[in-house]
C-alpha cells in the first residue's frame, strides 16, 4: 500500500522564485523566511519520498477566466512551467507520475468527485516555486509530482469543506493503491494576502495563527468558513488556505507538526510554513 507520510504548507509568492535565483537567501529581508526550511528540506532528505501530490491554484496562465474547472489533476509524464515569474530564468521539467495519478482520479470518480483529468498541463508558480524550495538549485525532477489544482481565482470556488473532503477522498486513494510508495502531500499558497483592490497589502497575521493551530488539532473547524468568510478575514487572496486544507485532508492518521514559522510580510503575503508527520 502506498503511504502518505507528511504534509507541507508553503508559500508560493514568485518572489521567492527571484531571491533563490538572485541568491538572496542569506539577506536581511529573506533570512528568517529561507531559514525555516532547513529543518523541512532534512526531513525531506531523511525520508525520501518517491511522489508528491501538489495542492495549488492556476493563476490563470494555463486555466485563465473563460475555463475554468473547479479541480484539476494531472496525469502527465512532465509538467512545463508557464509562469511569468517575475523575470525568472527558464526552470527544468516537472517529472509527472502516471499510475497512481490515474488510480486517484478513478477512485476520485467513483466517490462523486469530478476533477478536469490533464493529460497535458503547464503549470505556474504555485506549483514551482514550492518544489523549488524543497529542491535548492531546482533539483527537484527526481520526486514524480501529480498536480492538484483547485479554483482559488474567479467564483464560484470549491467551499473549504470541498476542498478538505477532496484532500480526504485522494486521501483515501493514496491508501488503497498496490504500490509501497511513500508519498508526501503538499498545500501550496496563503496564508493571509490581498493583492490588490481598496485592501491591497492586508494581512491578518492572528488569523494565520489560529489557522496553523487549528490545521494540526481540528482542521474541521476551519471547514466551517465560508469562502466569503475567508476573503474577509484573510484578504482576497486568503482562500489560497483552501490547498492547506486539501492537504491536511489527505492525512488521515495522527498527525504530528514537526515545524511551523509564519514570515510577515514577504512580499504581499503572510508566509506559512507547516511541516505535519502522519504517524
Ligand atoms: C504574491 C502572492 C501570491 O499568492 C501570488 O500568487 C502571487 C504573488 C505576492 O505576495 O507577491
Ligand atoms: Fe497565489
Amino acid at each position: 500500500m502506498a503511504k502518505i507520510i507528511g504534509g507541507i504548507g508553503t508559500s508560493h509568492i514568485p518572489a521567492i522564485g527571484i531571491a533563490m535565483d538572485k541568491g538572496l537567501e542569506g539577506t536581511p529581508y529573506w533570512k528568517d523566511f529561507f531559514s525555516g526550511y532547513v529543518p523541512v528540506r532534512k526531513w525531506l532528505h531523511s525520508e525520501n519520498p518517491e511522489i508528491a501530490i501538489v495542492f495549488y491554484n492556476d493563476h490563470g496562465l494555463e486555466m485563465f477566466l473563460d475555463k475554468k474547472p473547479t479541480f484539476a489533476i494531472g496525469a502527465a509524464p512532465q509538467y512545463h512551467n508557464a509562469d511569468e515569474g517575475w523575470g525568472i530564468k527558464p526552470i527544468p521539467p516537472v517529472t509527472g507520475e502516471t499510475e497512481l495519478s490515474w488510480h486517484i482520479i478513478n477512485e476520485l470518480v467513483e466517490h462523486d468527485f469530478d476533477p478536469l483529468v490533464c493529460q497535458e498541463m503547464n503549470v505556474d508558480h504555485g506549483l514551482t516555486v514550492p518544489l523549488s524550495l524543497m529542491y535548492p538549485g531546482h533539483n527537484y525532477q527526481q520526486i514524480k509530482v501529480i498536480p492538484v489544482c483547485i479554483n482559488c481565482e474567479r467564483h464560484p470556488m470549491p467551499k473549504p469543506s470541498r476542498c478538505y473532503a477532496l484532500g480526504q477522498a485522494i486521501g483515501r486513494a493514496v491508501a488503497s493503491f498496490g504500490g509501497d510508495q511513500k508519498v508526501v502531500v503538499l498545500g501550496t499558497g496563503g496564508l493571509s494576502h490581498q493583492l490588490d483592490g481598496e485592501r491591497a497589502g492586508f494581512l491578518n497575521t492572528e488569523f494565520d495563527y489560529e489557522c496553523l493551530d487549528k490545521i494540526v488539532t481540528d482542521p474541521e473547524a476551519l471547514t466551517r468558513y465560508s469562502n466569503e468568510d475567508l476573503v474577509e478575514i484573510a484578504g482576497a487572496q486568503g482562500v489560497e488556505l483552501n490547498m492547506w486544507l486539501a492537504m491536511r485532508g489527505c492525512l488521515l492518521g495522527e498527525v504530528c507538526e514537526q515545524f511551523r514559522s509564519l514570515v510577515a510580510p514577504i512580499s504581499n503575503t503572510a508566509a506559512g510554513l507547516q511541516l505535519l508527520v502522519n504517524r
